[in-house]
């Protein structure tokens, strides 16, 4: 059974989940709506992702004897500045959700509840990937510069780390 202090913050993790798979649904139509065909696609991928977060919190809170509250979603920004300034945003949120994830091993330290921390560690070892995904691609956008995006837009694909991938379907 979980302690109600987990539960509560496990749940606030499902909205930010939850959240995250929106902005990039959000990211993607702005993409897909400017021309970035490829951005869009790995977007709307990451979305996917995303949402595949929110349902193991959850499975997880339920399968525990919790009761998983599936929230409202504050409404994603509908336009961006540009692709570079898009991802910046990408990595800042990914940065809040490392942290948020943190957090929540820190509580269920205190609180002596290993099993939460251990299924929590699928969640640390994917903020990794994420994190350097979103950098490797900020490199990359650093890289080419403003006046080659038709071919980032085709190769971006090829930059989803197949470590994500991986652990999304175990
Ligand atoms: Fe599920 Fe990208 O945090």
């Amino acid at each position: 059974m979980l302690k109600k202090k987990i539960e509560d913050i496990c749940n606030r993790q499902v909205e930010r989940e939850g959240y995250s798979s929106n902005l990039y649904l959000a990211m993607a139509s702005w993409a897909e709506t400017s021309g970035f065909a490829g951005i869009a696609e790995w977007l709307y991928a990451q979305a996917d992702e995303e949402r595949g977060h929110m349902m193991k919190f959850i499975k997880y809170i339920n399968e525990r004897g919790g009761k998983a509250i599936i929230p409202a979603f504050k409404k994603p920004e509908t336009e961006y500045t540009g692709v570079e300034d898009m991802f910046k945003q990408v990595l800042k949120h990914e940065e809040f959700i490392t942290a948020s994830i943190n957090e929540i091993v820190e509580l269920t330290l205190a609180e002596k509840d290993y099993n939460t921390n251990n299924f929590l560690q699928w969640f640390v070892t994917e903020q990794v990937e994420e994190e350097s995904s979103v950098m490797t691609i900020l490199d990359k956008l650093r890289l080419i510069g403003k006046h080659n995006m038709y071919q980032f837009d085709r190769d971006i694909m090829r930059l989803r780390t197949s470590a994500s991938d991986e652990a999304e379907t175990t």
